[in-house]
This record gives structure tokens, sequence and C-alpha cells, in this order.
């Protein structure tokens, strides 16, 4: 899924979610939560925050201040999990100076270790898999009596849906919407859909409901998630049957098409695509609507076809150099991005070759690039051997990463002297004295503070760049 720099080698850091004026004024108690991996997590991090915030916490950034410390964590590769482990052993120090406060594990993590984290490592007192948040005050108050404090139980129907997330991010300008949950596709690298478990959708209605929230509280930018957004269906079961003959069914690209309709000022972008699924009527809706971003990532983990079949992606190379042909069509000006995976089981130089020479067909604007690594129980761990020695998959990954970062310069270098339609963010990281925001196709532009606040729309010309960054100046 995207994220927020042109090129990401490891997970996204930990994030600590900010400490916000409590919603429920009763909130007495203080809660500290950490998030790592996807945006998908980041999401359930403020479901978990409403969740908790109606029974009496509020946030906090402050670690020694909380009563609850709780880590939203993420299995995609190992070294993620490496990360979380040692957060886990620095709150155990803690946890001996302040015996009273209560740690608990969530996310992916919880739901692949399970019981493993609280009786044999006895690295925390709470284990909540992704579909258990519902149950987190149970069991703080089961901790409090001293008992084992695990839930990780999948579901087949939860989707917070009625669970209106308190927004723990600073900007109250960008928001993620949840769409779907779960993963049934079954990729042979891929940990999701054993930690996620089976794929649902959420109810049109509350989907648009709280983006017509969001806008009406000043948000400017909706992005849906799901692992697979393109199959994204309501009313209709996996087999393309009708549930209810008297509701109306939806499917992705209509599911768009009404958040598009919430207001022409609410930009919607969504994550993420998948090259198997993608059909043209999506591309048409994004077509039809300005304020459906010029952004696609599509990722594409390997240019070669027996490797996308080893991986169990359910395309080839021609399939999917059609879909981007398709996009090119449809959507004129759309930029796209990718994932890729260096050095899967029994690549050899010629399939990696193929992955360099489709990146050199579709040039894309940005990319997400990793070696591969193993995960356990993945059909990939049981029908093949993780056989490219670590430094093959480092060489072949830092020749992927050179070329894009080739592709990203050209791509900004392109944009020089076009006006772009930015919607401001607030102060760039790096200067007071200036401004930043994103374009349409989600390139970050700096450019000097004027008279403009965050959520407008601002005219920029593009004046320079580097292969991160737009620069330019407002224009007349
Ligand atoms: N649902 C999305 C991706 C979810 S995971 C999709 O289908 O594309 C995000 C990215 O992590 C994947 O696209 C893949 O490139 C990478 N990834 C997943 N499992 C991995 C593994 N075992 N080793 C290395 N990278 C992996
Ligand atoms: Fe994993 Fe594949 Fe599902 Fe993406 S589509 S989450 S890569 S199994
Ligand atoms: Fe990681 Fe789970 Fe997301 S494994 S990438 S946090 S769905």
């Amino acid at each position: 899924m995207q994220k927020d720099e042109n090129v990401i080698l490891e997970d996204r850091q930990g994030e600590v979610l900010d400490s916000l004026p409590a919603q429920n004024n009763k909130a007495t108690k203080k809660l500290y939560i950490e998030s790592y991996g996807c945006q998908m997590n980041f999401s359930d991090s403020e479901v978990v925050a409403s969740i908790m915030n109606k029974n009496g916490y509020a946030t906090t950034r402050n670690i020694d201040d909380a009563n609850v410390v709780l880590i939203n964590t993420c299995s995609i590769r190992d070294n993620a999990e490496k990360r979380v482990r040692n957060r886990l052993t620095e709150f155990k120090k803690k946890k001996s100076d302040n015996p009273d406060m209560v740690v608990g594990i969530l996310g992916c993590m919880a739901e692949r270790l399970k019981k493993s984290l609280l009786e044999q490592e006895k690295l925390v007192d709470l284990v909540a898999g992704p579909d258990a948040y519902r149950d987190l005050p149970n069991l703080i108050d089961e901790v409090g009596t001293g008992q084992k404090a695990v839930n990780v139980l999948l579901s087949r129907d939860e989707t917070y849906a009625d669970i209106s997330p308190v927004r723990l991010d600073k900007g109250g300008i960008s928001a993620f919407v949840t769409i779907m949950r779960g993963c049934d596709n079954m990729c042979s690298f891929c940990v999701v859909p054993f930690t996620r478990g089976r794929e649902r959708s959420r109810s049109p209605e509350t989907i648009v409901n709280e983006c017509h929230d969001l806008f009406q509280n000043g948000y400017r930018e909706v992005t849906l998630l799901g692992q697979n957004v393109d199959s994204y269906r309501w009313n209709i079961t996996n087999k393309g049957q009708i549930k209810n003959p008297d509701v109306p069914t939806v499917n992705f690209a209509q599911l768009l098409e009404r958040v598009a309709q919430v207001s022409p000022d609410l930009r919607v972008r969504f994550s993420t695509s998948h090259p198997k699924d993608m059909t043209d009527d999506v591309l048409y809706a994004m077509a039809k609507y300005e304020n459906l971003c010029n952004y696609i990532h599509l990722p594409v983990q390997s240019g070669n076809s027996d490797v996308l079949k080893r991986m169990n992606r359910g395309y080839s190379r021609e399939w999917y150099l059609d879909r981007i042909k398709a996009i090119h069509k449809i959507i004129p000006d759309c930029a796209i991005s990718t994932d890729i995976i260096s050095g899967f089981c029994g690549e050899t130089d010629f399939e990696h070759l193929e992955t360099l020479s489709l990146m050199d067909e579709v040039k894309y604007d940005f990319a997400y690039m990793f070696k591969y690594s193993e995960r356990p129980k993945t059909l990939a761990e049981r029908k093949f051997e993780d056989d490219i020695p670590e430094d093959v998959k480092s060489k072949r990954l830092s020749e992927i990463i050179e070329k894009q970062l080739g592709f990203a310069l050209k791509s900004n270098q392109s944009r020089i002297g076009k006006v772009e339609k930015v919607l401001v963010e607030g102060e760039s990281k790096r200067s007071s004295e200036m401004l930043c925001g994103r374009t349409s196709r989600n390139s970050m532009v700096v450019f000097p503070r004027s008279n403009v606040k965050k959520g407008d729309y601002v005219l920029v010309k593009i004046t320079d760049c580097t292969s991160a960054t737009l620069m330019g100046e407002i224009s007349k």
C-alpha cells in the first residue's frame, strides 16, 4: 500500500498516535498506542482509540503517563516483527518500574503468534487480533483480575462499520476510511490472509456517511482502504450471486462514484488495486470525476510470468501490461506506482531482468521495493525453497531501486513548467517559511508560504524538483 516516501525499503516506522482532547469528557485513564505496518493498521488504531475512548481512555503521547500501552503490529516481513520485539523489550523494562501498566499487542503479529508472546515469552499482558478490538475493554479487565487475556478469533463479518474512528493524525485534512477487511487471494509469499482472515466488505451507506462526516469536519481527502479494493462488493456473494433482491448491489466502481459525489471538493484516493481484478469501469469512474485522484497503486511484484505463477498472483506479464495500457488510454495523465519483490524463490537472472524490463516499459512514478522474506505457513514456505542467497537478493534489489530512482526523477522533471492543483496539507517539514501539499497524482509539492491555509486548493506552478519532491510557486 502506498506510503509517504518515494522508495521504501523498510516498513513504516512506529508512529505514536497523537494526544487528543478526549471525546468522552469522562475519560480519566490514559492510552498510549503505537502503530506499525500498512495504512490499514493506522486506520485500525483509530478504531481502537474510539472503542477505548468510550470506555474512559484518552490518548497520550507520553508512555510514562499511560495506564494502557498498545502496540499495533505488522508481520509482512521478518524485519517488521524484529522491530516490534525490540519495542516490546523496552516496554517490559518500563513495566518493571510501573507494574500496574497494562501492555498489549494488537494486529497481525498478535494474530500470527497468538498466545506465545504472553505465555512463553511473557512480553505482554494482552493479545488481541485484528477482529477482536471490541473485546479490548473486557480483555483489560481480565488482565486486572490476573487472567490470560487473549482474543485472536477471526471473524467472517466484523467490519467495525458502526464505529466512528477517533482521528489520531494531526493534520485534519486527509483521513483513511476502511472499506473492507481480510483477503481471499493467497499470494504465495503473503502472510496477510493468515493474519487478517477472510475478505468482507463494509456497507456502502456507512462508508459514504463516514466520508460525508469527514468533509463536514473540514477533511478534504479520503483514502479508501482494502487489501484488494477491486473485489469490493456489497450484496453479492463471492460466486457473483445477489444476496437480497430488494437491496441494490454495489461494486468498487459504483462505490467510487458514490464517494466522489459526497463533494467535488473532497479528493478520493484508494489502495490497493489488484491487477487481476481492476476493471475498466473503475478507470471510467476515475476519468468521469475530477476529485477521484489520478493515481493508481498497482503492485506488480515481478515482471516475469513464471515468477508471477509461483507467486499465485493470478495474472501474467502481458495481462499486467494490458492493464497499464488501459489506464493510459482511459485516464490520460494518471500516475502509477507499484510494489516489487526481489529474490523470490527460484528467481533466475533472466526472471530478474524481466522485472527490470517491465519497469522500463511502465516507467513507474513511485515504487515500494522489498527483498523477499519467507513467512511461516504461507504457500511459498510450504512449497518452495527460499533459495536466493541474501547477497543476490540485495544486488537485485539495488538494481531495481537505482532504476526506479531514475524514473521517479524523470517523472518529476516532466512536471516542471506545469501548473498543478494542490491540496494544502500544512507547513513543510523542513521550513516554516514553506507550505506543502499534494497534487492529484500524489506528488508532494513544496512552495513559499502565502495567504492560504491547510485544506485550501491552490494552483502551483512547478519550477524545480528532486526525485521525491516538486518545488513551485503559487500561480496568480
Ligand atoms: N494487498 C496488497 C499488498 C499488501 S502487502 C497487494 O496485493 O498488492 C504490501 C507489499 O508487501 C506487497 O505488495 C509485497 O510487495 C510486499 N510483501 C508482501 N509479502 C512479502 C514478503 N513475504 N516478502 C517481501 N515483501 C512482501
Ligand atoms: Fe497479500 Fe496477495 Fe492479499 Fe495482497 S492480494 S494482501 S499480496 S494475499
Ligand atoms: Fe502488515 Fe498486517 Fe498490514 S501484516 S502490511 S499490518 S495487513
